[in-house]
């Protein structure tokens, strides 16, 4: 099978003032669809980089990116964003809703880069809301609900498009312990009854364990690739 996600050898560098600061030592990793996968590690060891490469937020140095079967490296940048909108659903740690939009209008945002018509947006937007059961929010703006409740919103968000792939990078990070473990509840539902594959960084081991694979990065290197334990 096809993975849906391949590395070969990929390495990052930022540069500063022309100084390369090597950050990502050769990652290789493959995850097919379906999978569940909690990427662990310290503070620094590389785990947003890596994600944000993943989400092809960022390009890296050298390697090889293979998304759905793409050589992402080889695309036009027009190309690659159209790809992540139609692949790639983002949650992060703060949730990142616009302010001043409903919860309705930040699950629509995606659809209409999408290009997809207004009626259909509010119909869809509906129905993800509806199934998420925040369909009583639909018009409360961000600061009206809970930290739960707008991490619920922006999970909403990230199935807009209908992607086959939710990146997620330290989603209970802002979250009490009970909240946490519903929206972890909610991803390993996504995961079973959708089929949607799941990256998630964490650092807490009670969340990586919804997981079914972790992998450990220590110092820009995989040092762990297995079940959760
Ligand atoms: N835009 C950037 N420019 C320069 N250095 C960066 C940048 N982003 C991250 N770094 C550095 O890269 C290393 C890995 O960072 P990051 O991927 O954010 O780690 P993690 O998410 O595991 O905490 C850190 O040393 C960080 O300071
Ligand atoms: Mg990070």
């Amino acid at each position: 099978m096809q993975s849906l996600i391949k590395l070969e050898n990929i390495q990052k560098s930022y540069f500063i003032e022309n100084t390369p600061i090597p950050v990502l030592h050769g990652i290789d990793l493959s995850i097919s669809q379906g999978e569940f996968v909690a990427i662990m590690g310290h503070s620094g060891s590389g785990k947003s980089t890596l994600m944000n490469i993943l989400g092809c937020l960022d390009t890296s140095t050298s390697g090889n990116y293979y998304l759905n079967g793409e050589n992402v490296s080889q695309l036009s940048p027009n190309q690659v964003a159209n790809l992540r909108n139609r692949l790639i659903g983002f949650v992060f740690q703060g949730f990142n809703l616009l302010k001043r939009m409903t919860a309705l209008e930040n699950v629509t945002l995606p659809m209409l880069y999408a290009g997809i018509s207004k009626t259909e947006q509010k119909k869809r937007g509906l129905e993800i809301l509806k199934q998420m059961g925040l369909e009583k929010h639909a018009n409360s703006l961000p600061n009206q609900m809970s930290g739960g409740q707008q991490q619920r919103i922006a999970i909403a968000r990230s199935l807009a498009n209908h992607p086959p792939l939710i990146l997620a990078d330290e989603p209970t990070g802002n979250l009490d312990t009970k909240t946490s473990d519903d929206i972890m509840t909610l991803f390993t539902e996504l995961n079973k009854n959708q089929g949607i594959t799941v990256i998630l960084v964490t650092h807490e081991p009670d969340i990586a364990r919804y997981a079914q694979r972790m992998i450990r990065v220590m110092d820009g290197r995989i040092t762990y690739d297995g079940a959760t334990t």
